[in-house]
């Protein structure tokens, strides 16, 4: 039976607004408090935390599951960021077909090992898609606005996006929430129009520095998922990959420990369960990002909770990108002939 999913959404809001006020009153939160507090508050005062620690913090102890990888087909995603030009785009998609078509992408299960996506600027959209056309990979866009249409002078909707052939968009990236005033409530906003437009959508979490160093990583976690999936239901969960993106791992060089990656990914994936029932919790996409190169991609795709990875730097070189397509083709080559 189809579960009704996460409380909130259109309920609450009309089609194309941000998401519900009662979504921050279910958390607890006065509403005479200005948006912008409120949210301040729920993502923690971190300037006079008393918790002071030099080193990060193991939150809970990792369950074993390794079967229900078996379920999953890992995702690796490319997200270019601002890099790379529109005149760059088909020679490097070219490349990567050619690289990622030796990586075993269909199973001998008859399914994939392992699905590719590619994330580029708007502007290389086009080309990117032109060129990665009959192919194994698939094309997304980095952001989408919340509207439908309307006067939002320089912002892109989802319905463009899904006429231009896009598949995927990436959706509450850190980097939009640090540097464009993206909150969880734009954040549902973007995912509600992603979905309604047929996009399949890639949601980013993660906690700051501060936030793991002071035990609440999980908490933030969970509240950023509950509020992007406000009213997505069971049926629509099929369309969300989430990536588990800690926000210190980004750029920095500084990657999550395999366990780390794991137990958080694992704690996601525990509270789909609570909302649409441990099945579809199980068949869930969760990806981890943050630093994810060649060398360290085999150990984190091994993690029985990580499905895939969301990839930025090493995204950038056509072999780079193959080589961590590769490590996730083998896992899920060897997930499948688990009995
Ligand atoms: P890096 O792989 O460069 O750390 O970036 C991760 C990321 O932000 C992907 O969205």
């Amino acid at each position: 039976m189809e579960r009704s999913g996460m409380p909130g959404g259109d309920a609450a809001a009309p089609k194309g607004q941000v998401a519900p006020e009662e979504t921050l009153a279910a958390e607890g939160v006065n509403k005479a408090v200005p948006l912008a507090i409120r949210i301040i508050i729920l993502r923690g005062a971190k300037t006079h935390h008393p918790f002071q620690a030099d080193s990060y913090i193991p939150i809970q102890k990792p369950k074993e599951n390794p079967m229900n990888k078996t379920l999953r087909t890992p995702v690796i995603a490319g997200n270019w960021k601002m890099n790379l030009l529109p005149s760059q785009t088909g020679a490097f998609v070219k490349e990567l077909k050619a690289a990622t078509a030796e990586a075993d992408c269909s199973a001998p299960s008859g399914r994939d090992a392992c699905g590719v996506v590619l994330c580029v600027p708007y502007v290389n959209l086009c080309a990117a898609i032109g060129a990665a056309a009959g192919s194994h990979l698939k094309i997304g866009a980095q952001n989408c606005h919340w509207a439908e249409s309307g006067a939002f002078t320089g912002e892109v909707s989802a319905a463009m996006l899904k006429d231009l052939g896009v598949e995927y968009v990436i959706v509450g990236h850190s980097e939009r929430r640090a540097y464009f005033g993206d909150t969880d409530q734009t954040v549902h906003g973007r995912t509600r129009a992603a979905l309604d437009a047929g996009l399949k959508v890639i949601l980013c979490v993660g906690e700051v520095k501060e936030e793991r160093l002071q035990g609440v990583t999980l908490e933030v976690v969970r509240l950023q998922t509950k509020i992007a999936l406000g009213g997505v239901t069971e049926a629509e969960l099929r369309g969300v990959v989430i990536a588990y993106e800690p926000v210190w791992a980004i750029g920095t060089g500084l990657t999550a420990t395999a366990a780390q990656a794991n137990e958080v990914c694992l704690a996601i994936r525990d509270f789909l369960a609570e909302f649409y029932g441990r099945d579809a919790a199980d068949a869930a996409v969760i990806q981890y990002g943050g630093s994810m190169n060649a060398g360290n991609a085999a150990e984190l795709l091994a993690q029985p909770d990580v499905d895939g990875g969301l990839i930025g730097g090493a995204s950038l070189k056509a072999a780079d990108f193959a080589a961590i397509v590769k490590a996730a083709g083998r896992q899920g080559v060897s997930a499948s002939t688990v009995k």
